[in-house]
């Protein structure tokens, strides 16, 4: 019997449970993790300088399993098209924007195509352009948020609108019990990225995963907009209390530089040194997350990405358990997820 899941069983997929791609944090080794769970290993995007490498070592630390590809539109230049396809990677997921050229150039290519949508609106326009699966955003996710509506507000919608293409669930998508709350409004699979943050194989600082575990609420700011000035969830830290105001807008001066400075994201590389230069005082901050090799100290002044859900994350785990957990969730008969008795 075929089902929604088929395209991506042939292809090797056991777990219809993503980790989403997160630039510095989602390497080689977090995504490898993944896959070799059964689940979907993304990538996380970084210069097209690196690319190319770093897809040759997660396809061979990979040993055969498909991963996926993070492809954040901001950021995609041709080179890294260019190097997915040449690489054979299996799928891709794109992320801010809407490219249908791009899409039908990657399919046409045998390249398992999602698109993480905000609105419904934008859900149609991908469908119309014919990817391959949805993955549906809520207000309540971490990193940047496109959408404006919680989950529950438009992921039925989405699922009735995409018949037979599978729609993943993402935004707090953390234990079993999330997972099967979004199965049951009609997602296919889900997608997460802070519960992959906080596991041993994320590339993140330990001080960013040690404040992951203990936090208890987040903000929806525009602080760390130099170079890309689009919302996002982060954890309060000294920055987030310094130049927020209580809706966690970053001051309007700061909002306008922010985008004057988006200009220079055409030419400047993505992991601009301007990071290592943050302080909380000074109010020029980049997108970059806190990851291993950065100092400590910048906890108070980069951008710790993070659900709006944190609080029921309390421990680091393997990524390989985050997979098992929520996978249980689409495996009521014993058997890997989705597949047809
Ligand atoms: C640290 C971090 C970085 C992220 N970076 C990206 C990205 O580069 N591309 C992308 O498609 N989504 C990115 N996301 C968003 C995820 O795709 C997803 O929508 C989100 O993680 C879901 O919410 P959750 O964090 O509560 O699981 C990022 C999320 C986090 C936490």
């Amino acid at each position: 019997m075929e089902d929604k899941l088929s395209g991506l069983r042939r292809i090797g997929v056991s777990y219809p449970v993503m980790q989403a791609g997160m630039p510095g944090i989602a390497g080689p080794e977090l995504a490898a993790a993944v896959s070799l769970a059964g689940g979907i290993g993304t990538l996380g995007i970084m210069d097209a300088s690196e690319w190319g490498m770093a897809l040759a070592l997660t396809t061979r630390l990979c040993r055969g399993r498909p991963f996926n590809v993070n492809l954040l539109l901001p950021f995609t230049r041709p080179r890294h098209i260019e190097q997915v396809i040449a690489q054979g990677v299996t799928m891709a997921t794109l992320f801010w924007g809407r490219d249908a050229a791009l899409i039908r150039r990657l399919t046409s290519a045998g390249v398992y195509t999602f698109q993480q949508v905000g609105s419904i609106d934008e859900a149609r326009f991908a469908l119309d352009a014919g990817v391959n699966a949805l993955i549906v955003q809520g207000s309540e996710a971490g990193g940047h948020v496109r959408g404006h509506r919680p989950l529950k507000a438009i992921l039925s919608t989405v699922v009735a609108l995409s018949g037979d293409i599978p729609v993943f669930a993402a935004g707090g998508m953390y234990t079993t019990d999330d997972a099967r709350r979004a199965r049951e409004m009609g997602a296919s699979g889900v997608s997460t990225g802070t519960r992959f943050v906080a596991t041993n194989e994320s590339s993140a600082h330990d001080a960013y995963k040690r404040a992951l575990v203990e936090a208890d609420d987040t903000v929806l700011t525009t602080l760390f907009g130099m170079n890309w000035d689009a919302p996002h969830r982060v954890l309060p830290n000294e920055a987030t209390r310094r130049w927020c105001d209580a809706q966690g807008q970053a001051p309007a001066w700061l909002r306008s530089l922010y985008k004057l400075t988006g200009m220079t994201r055409r030419f400047l590389p993505m992991k601009a040194s301007l990071t290592h230069w943050q302080r909380p005082a000074w109010p020029l901050f980049t997108g970059a997350a806190l990851e291993v090799g950065m100092p400590a100290r910048m906890a108070g002044c980069t951008a710790l990405y993070a659900g709006a859900e944190v609080s029921r994350i309390r421990s680091v785990m393997p990524a390989a358990e985050v997979v098992r957990e929520l996978a249980a969730a689409f495996d009521q008969r014993g058997s890997r997820a989705g597949q047809a008795a």
